[in-house]
């Protein structure tokens, strides 16, 4: 998983090659349109508001693609925020240089107020909110018994068992970093995954709206995910000092934002988009969103966790 998507020539992200959308291999939230960000944007700023309109507030996006995202977001926040916009700061860490150009480009009108690191480690310790859409289930997974061999010419998957084994390191490691260069605010991350009683392997692998049967065809050109473990996340971002403020699916995620946000759903385009990301068989409930906070009153939940039950239980902690 790591080479086929990651391999700095031969990769499906690193190389550019990944594409999402109705032209692309699959679809996202962010891919259904701008409506997404602005939902998004508004519970950003809710979160500024609770954080006492600091006037060093960042969102940090991972996982930023061609920049889409961070621009409905922005965009929604010029108009409709004005003063959170005028001191926010957007960081992206992106590894690959041909990702950081296209966003680049998109990015183009927002200035210096877009800033770029490779990592996770080259990012200053920060107050606001760290976001990520599908970035989890990009992470390269360890299948738990399975190690990738070769059988003449072709890989093939074996038995190996190995007690030590942690299928989703690279997360864990993932929250590990973060934890430590959150001062003060949330980690939104929108993914799909189980939370621990429900919790079972899946791999996907897609290319062109196809569901492929291996992730050993298409390697390099066909994506790859991993539904991820969100209790272990929440389990590890606890030991770092971070709470779960909220966890549940995405249908309610976003009608909890929309009951106190009303007014951003306009014309056709918009209910059309809504019915997508909304809706139970489309994206609603494939997707579930999990909010961890540090040094913020928990006593009050965002917008987004309105209809959402009590958080821990939610995620089976
Ligand atoms: C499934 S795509 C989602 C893209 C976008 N967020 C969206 O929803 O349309 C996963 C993205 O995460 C990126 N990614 C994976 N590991 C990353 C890391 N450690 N840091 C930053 N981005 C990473 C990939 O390059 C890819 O662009």
């Amino acid at each position: 998983m790591e080479q086929a998507l990651y391999h700095p020539e031969h990769g499906y992200y690193s190389s550019g090659r990944a594409s999402i959308g109705r032209k692309g291999d699959y679809f996202t939230n962010v891919s259904v349109g701008p409506l997404f960000g602005q939902l998004l944007a508004a519970q950003f700023a809710e979160i500024w508001e609770r954080l006492g309109k600091i006037d060093n507030f960042t969102i940090v996006e991972q996982g930023a693609h061609d920049g889409e995202f961070a621009r409905d977001v922005l965009s929604a926040l010029r108009g409709k925020s004005p003063k959170l916009f005028s001191t926010l700061r957007y960081s992206i860490i992106e590894p690959f240089p041909v990702l950081q150009g296209r966003q680049a480009q998109a990015l183009q009108e927002f200035g210096d107020r877009v800033q770029w690191g490779r990592s996770l480690d080259e990012l200053e310790p920060f107050a606001g909110v760290h976001f990520s859409n599908e970035l989890l289930d990009a992470m390269p997974i360890d299948l738990r018994g399975k190690r990738v061999d070769l059988e003449n010419d072709n890989f093939v998957l074996v038995d190996w068992p190995d007690s030590e084994a942690v299928t989703n390191r690279a997360a864990l490691e993932w929250i590990d970093h973060l934890a430590a260069k959150l001062e003060r605010g949330f980690v939104v991350a929108v993914d799909y995954g189980f939370a621990r009683s429900e919790f079972r392997e899946v791999l996907q692998v897609r290319e062109q709206h196809r569901t492929l049967d291996s992730p050993f065809e298409q390697i390099g050109e066909a994506d790859i995910t991993a539904h991820i473990n969100w209790t272990s996340v929440a389990e590890r971002a606890e030991a770092h000092g971070l709470s779960v403020n909220g966890f549940t699916d995405q249908h309610h995620f976003l009608t909890g934002i929309i009951s106190e946000f009303p007014a951003l759903i306009e014309g056709e385009k918009g209910k059309r988009a809504l019915q997508m990301l909304l809706h139970p068989e489309m994206l609603g409930r494939a997707f579930q969103v999990m909010a961890l906070n540090k040094d913020v009153d928990p006593t009050c939940p965002l917008a987004g966790f309105k209809f959402a039950r009590n958080p821990r239980a939610a995620v089976d902690i």
